[in-house]
């Protein structure tokens, strides 16, 4: 259930020990906490041109590497070109990595963090409602390659995560619906009374900063439930791609032409919809998803989606057997969210067309 009251951290277990996810009200009034030990910086370049005065003192350290946060720069080019910057930069093993940006920065530091000298520390600063309200805990890395979404990564948590939801304040309407994309799938694993909870607060959170604030408190909550007894992502934790493998295969098709979370929504909704025409979900508790989950990607609908893409990327899914689609669907009267095999025969790709296609309706 969602809780109103929110306390100062999140404590997290990880295979490395605990690291803490902190809320840091005053980071941007003072970001000096940053500048403690031998930190080298990996930023968001969007971040430090609308956050230059408030991260002066962070900025004007000599180890600052600006980053564009496109899913084309999480790949391991990307990767190495940054690493050489960090081996220039006299990297050590005492010293720290510490991410400012979203889940792409987020992504590349921890894979770098991970592997850089056999492991570097790292700490984490997520400016996305997306990363504040999922992707900061949980330890994965994940590197594109090619157009395998994904489809690398290594589990290395961060020390330190400093959570100041002031930053979303300069975050695009559709990013915030990105983040509330994730937030509803958090959600929907915790239970349908949950999912309901935020659906029915679904237009105060795109509006009001004060209104998420027990959302992404409560996200973080259910998350830490499943990573900290599946941290590598071998049982429980595999219903945290609820919505991935069609939102990974939108973004794929659509050239990453809608933000993550909102592919992660269409995503939710295509499962929704397959659960349905499989018999594995009644239509009322698909209708009931839905309808939340329309509203949130309604502004993106009219995007293009291939066909023939979408069917490709999904058929790289990492969650596939060698014969069967790993897919996540809600299942049974409470929309129970679960994993099951299907075989990608003529009648799911039939499926998935019409489900596909209903996006847009
Ligand atoms: N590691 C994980 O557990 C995990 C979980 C979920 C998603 N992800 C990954 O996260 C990525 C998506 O990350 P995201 O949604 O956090 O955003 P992002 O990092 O893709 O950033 C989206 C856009 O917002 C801009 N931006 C970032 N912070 C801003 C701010 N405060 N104000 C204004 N603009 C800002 C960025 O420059 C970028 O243009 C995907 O690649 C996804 O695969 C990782």
């Amino acid at each position: 259930m969602v809780d109103l009251r929110v306390p100062n951290s999140i404590s997290i277990q990880s295979h490395k020990g605990i690291y803490e996810a902190r809320f840091a009200p005053d980071l941007l009034n003072d970001p000096s906490v940053l500048l403690e030990g031998e930190p080298h910086f990996i930023v968001d370049s969007n971040i430090a041109r609308l956050y230059a005065k408030q991260l002066h003192n962070v900025l004007s350290h000599p180890n600052v590497i600006l980053v564009d946060a496109t899913e084309q720069n999480k790949s391991l080019e990307s990767a190495s070109r940054i690493i050489t910057e960090l081996v220039a930069q006299k990297t050590r093993r005492n010293h720290h990595l510490v991410a400012i940006g979203g889940g792409i920065i987020q992504d590349l530091v921890c894979f770098i963090a991970s592997t850089l000298l056999r492991g570097v520390s790292w700490q984490l600063v997520p400016t996305t409602l997306l990363a504040q309200a999922d992707s900061c805990i949980g330890s994965k890395s994940s590197i594109n390659v090619g157009d395998a979404k994904n489809i690398v990564g290594t589990f290395y948590p961060p020390t330190k995560i400093f959570i100041d939801q002031n930053f979303l304040r300069t975050l695009h309407q559709n990013e915030i619906r990105s983040g509330i994309g994730e937030i509803l799938k958090v959600h929907a694993i915790d239970s349908a009374e949950s999912f309901n909870k935020v659906a029915s607060s679904l237009d105060s959170l795109t509006h009001d900063l004060d209104a998420l604030q027990p959302f992404i408190y409560s996200a973080l909550t259910i998350k830490k439930r499943y990573i900290e007894v599946d941290e590598f992502d071998e049982g429980v934790r595999n219903i945290f791609n609820f919505g991935h493998s069609f939102g990974h295969a939108i973004e794929s098709a659509t050239n990453y032409g809608v933000p993550h979370g909102v592919a992660i929504t269409m995503g939710m909704d295509v499962a929704c919809q397959i659960a349905t025409s499989r018999e594995l979900l009644p239509i009322s508790e698909s209708n009931r998803m839905r309808a939340a989950l329309k509203r949130n990607y309604l502004p993106l609908a009219n995007v293009q989606i291939p066909f023939d893409a979408s069917m490709n990327a999904l058929l790289k899914d990492k969650k596939n057997s060698t014969t069967e689609l790993g897919l996540i669907l809600p299942v049974g009267q409470e929309a129970n969210i679960e994993k099951v095999m299907v075989p990608p025969n003529d009648e799911f790709v039939e499926q998935f067309r019409i489900a596909l296609g209903a996006l847009a309706q």
